[in-house]
Formats: structure tokens, sequence, C-alpha cells
């Protein structure tokens, strides 16, 4: 969600006023896609999105309401945007990952496919898996014919998050994906983290270890809190074990973690610091990467 933070620092401060007094009126808890009323004015906007995208060549991206869903309100009518967006993901991927065409590649929480559409046209028929727990989005993936010719295979699975899967029947620190040991060369979480607590994560990072093969890379974005809580737009006031949050009713909105943390968990997974990546979230409004202002680290498993 806090992709809404992520483009125009200059903007930060105007949008963040006109969203607290929105969600007042609104009586709003949680994510905003989750109020019936924004709910109902989304959908309605949807026909027009698709008309917008059609003349913009942006035919192969989800509906309004679904990319709201996935990736916030802020600037997502017309999905500009979203395929800004996916573009800096898949380069990142090429760059840091050293992505090629051949690459098997595992997106964990892949929403509804802001990075696989982009894919579609860079990676080989049928290497690429993704994975959901939030229904929509990813029956928008399985939906997608620009997918579905490129082979993309899209997994649900109901693992429970406060967020976007409360009613969930699994837990996140003790899942097994049913991928196998050493079958993927690169796995991605985008805003995934984010909305994680510790012991889901560490769970996470151990099956990503043992599904990647030697060599393999490990890509995610976090908020990396060594370098302060953020400032007026995302401020990470509040202090969990080991972690800290932003919204002190919901600690998934957003989570933010010390660089140590990851670097122990992928440690015992078998995995080494490849690189770090700052993103433009903090009030300096610095970052590697104008488009994505996550921070952005890449772990790589021993060859
Ligand atoms: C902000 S969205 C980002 C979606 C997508 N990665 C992208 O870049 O557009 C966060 C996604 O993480 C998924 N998610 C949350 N908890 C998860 C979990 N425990 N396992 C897998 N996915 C999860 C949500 O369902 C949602 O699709």
């Amino acid at each position: 969600m806090w992709e809404n933070f992520l483009f125009s620092v200059d903007r930060k401060e105007t949008t963040m006023s006109m969203r607290l007094l929105a969600r007042k009126m609104l009586f709003m808890r949680g994510a905003s896609w989750q109020h019936p009323v924004i709910r109902l004015g989304l959908t309605a906007l949807d026909p027009v999105d698709a008309i917008i995208r059609s003349a913009t060549g942006l035919r192969s991206l989800p509906r309004y309401s679904t990319r709201v869903r996935s990736n916030g309100l802020s600037n997502q009518f017309g999905g500009g945007k979203f395929a800004r967006q996916g573009r800096v993901i898949l380069h990142m991927l090429q760059r840091h990952c050293a992505l090629s065409p051949k690459s098997r590649v595992l997106e964990i929480g892949c929403g509804c496919g802001r990075t696989a559409v982009q894919l579609a046209s860079f990676l080989e028929a049928e290497k690429y898996v993704g994975m959901d727990i939030e229904m929509v989005s990813l029956e928008a993936c399985r939906d997608n014919p620009h997918l579905k010719r490129r082979g993309f295979k899209f997994d649900l699975i109901d693992i429970q998050n406060n967020e976007y899967n409360p009613k969930g029947r699994f837990r996140a620190d003790e899942y097994r994906f049913s991928y196998l040991d050493g079958s993927m060369d690169c796995v991605f979480l985008i805003s995934v983290f984010t909305h994680m607590l510790p012991e889901d994560v560490s769970n996470y990072v151990t099956e990503i270890g043992r599904m990647l093969d030697r060599g393999g890379m490990c890509l995610f974005s976090t908020f990396l809190i060594d370098h302060g809580r953020g400032g007026r737009g995302l401020n990470f006031a509040h202090d969990g074990n080991g972690f800290s949050y932003y919204d002190v009713r919901m600690p998934e909105i957003a989570v933010a973690y010390p660089q140590r943390f990851f670097e122990d968990s992928f440690g015992r997974a078998g995995l080494v610091l490849h690189e770090v990546k700052l993103g433009s979230w903090r009030d300096d409004g610095r970052g590697s990467y104008p488009e994505f202002g996550q921070d952005v680290l890449v772990f790589k498993k021993a060859a």
C-alpha cells in the first residue's frame, strides 16, 4: 500500500493531509480499498480506466479497482504509474540479480501482476510462477490473456495476513511452499515483507533458501529503519519486538526492519548480502530509483 508514498516527494505532504481527512470522514480503519464506499467508487471508474488504457497501449494491465487493491490509491488511474513501476522492478531484477530469459523465477506476493506483465515480454515461456494469498489480485493474473500466453503459473495459497487475508487457514510462520528444493534461480518479493511480522518473514526466508538453486538470488523491497524512522509522510513511530510499524491499530499496514534482521535471517538460510539500494521514502527524498521508493535488498546463495 505504501507505494502511495513513493512518488513525488514534493506532493507527499498535501497527499497525506488529504488522505487523513478522507479517512476521518469515512471512519476508515485498515487499507483504503477495504472500505465499501471506496470499493464501489473504484469499480464504477473501471470502464473509464479501460478506455484510457486501450488508447495508451496499456490494455494488458489489470483493471483500476484491482490495481488499487494491490498497489494503493495514489496515481493508479490510467495505469501509467503501474506500468512504469513494473518496468523499474524488471530493470532491478536484470541489473541486481542477473536475470536472463532462461531464469526460473518465483514471485512471492505477486499481487495483480505489476511485474509479471513486464516479465512476460522478457522471460521465456513457463519460467515464472507467482503466488499470492489475496484472491481477487491472483485471479486477475490468472485471467490475464497476456500472462496466459506466456504459460505463467499463478498459485493462490490461503495464508493468513491481517491486512490481505484475515481469515486465511495457514500460518505464514510455518508454511512450507510446494516448490521443490533448488528449483528457482530468482525469488523476489515487492512490498510483501513490508506487510509481514518477523516470525513470518523468517520462515519465508528459510523457504527461499531451500527453493533457490546454488548461486540463486533473492531481491525484495522493505523499509529499513537503520537510517531513521521516516518523516511526515510515513513514520514508523511504534516499536514491536525487533521491528517498527506505522499504524498502531494494524502493524501489518506497514512494517519496517533493521538491516541486521535480514542479514541474520538470510545468513541462517545460507545466503549473503549482495546489494543494498536505499529508496526515496524518507523525507530527504533521495533514492536509487526515483520511480520506486522502498529500500531494496539483494541476497545471494553460495554457488
Ligand atoms: C502492496 S501489495 C504488492 C503486490 C505486488 N508484489 C506488486 O509489486 O504489485 C502486497 C502483496 O503481498 C501479499 N501478501 C501479504 N502477505 C503475504 C504472505 N504472507 N504471503 C504472500 N503474499 C502476501 C498481498 O496479498 C499483496 O498482494
